[in-house]
């Protein structure tokens, strides 16, 4: 795990040739799926964008990022910041119906009448399943790049995205044909831990 951590890196070129089949596509979605959300909410829908129309539409929309065309996969991870309110027995199917009323319960005790912390926790989610989805795609061989370089509106409608839900990022994966930027380096590590506390000056 801890190689796929350190190897992977954002990528701006892949070969536009390269094919992914579907159960490599169903392998690292339900993979990233396996990510954690709070009460299992689960909010997250990934659009696979194949239409190569809608992919050249969605690049123009992405500042021309060639990413969004060339990639083998481009997945939309959007997210229904509502989905706290869903059939907890459905998303839960293993739960039983007494752990399910206690964890509806309490979401809705937690959620309700807080929008901006429904948005937060979904979009906190997704950012998780993203990165999921990243290292399994190094898992496997492949190299990605994590993309929010694109004018959000106009991605939501190109891909008539319910009211009720948001995008959260675009991930990019494929086989590379040039090598990612230099690595721009780290804070120092004594400057990113806080101890205990911050301290002010
Ligand atoms: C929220 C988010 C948005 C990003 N948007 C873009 C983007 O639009 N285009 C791009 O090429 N890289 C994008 N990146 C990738 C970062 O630029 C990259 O992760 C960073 O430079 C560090 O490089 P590394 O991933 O190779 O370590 C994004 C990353 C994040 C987390």
């Amino acid at each position: 795990m801890a190689t796929a951590i350190e190897t992977r890196r954002s990528f701006l070129h892949f070969d536009p040739s390269h094919e992914m089949s579907e159960a490599e596509i169903e392998r690292l979605v339900s993979l990233a799926m396996l990510s954690s959300t709070p009460g299992n909410t689960q909010p997250w829908r990934f659009v696979v964008v194949r239409d190569l129309t809608l992919r050249k539409e969605l690049r123009a929309a992405a500042f021309d990022q060639a990413q969004v065309t060339d990639a083998s996969l481009l997945v939309i991870v959007t997210a229904d910041p509502s989905a706290f309110q869903s059939d907890r027995e459905r998303y839960s199917p293993t739960a039983g119906p007494e752990t399910s009323k206690v964890v509806a319960n309490s979401m809705m005790q937690f959620y309700t009448g807080r929008e901006w912390l429904q948005r937060d926790d979904a979009v906190k989610s997704t950012g998780l399943a993203a990165m999921t989805l990243m290292l399994a795609a190094q898992d496997l061989g492949y190299n990605s790049c994590p993309m929010g370089g694109f004018d959000i509106d106009a991605v939501g409608r190109r891909i008539d995205l319910p009211e009720t839900h948001v995008v959260s990022m675009f991930v990019t994966i494929g086989k590379p044909v040039s090598d990612a930027w230099h690595r721009g380096g780290q804070l120092p590590i004594g400057e990113v831990i806080v101890r205990d506390r911050f301290t002010h000056a």
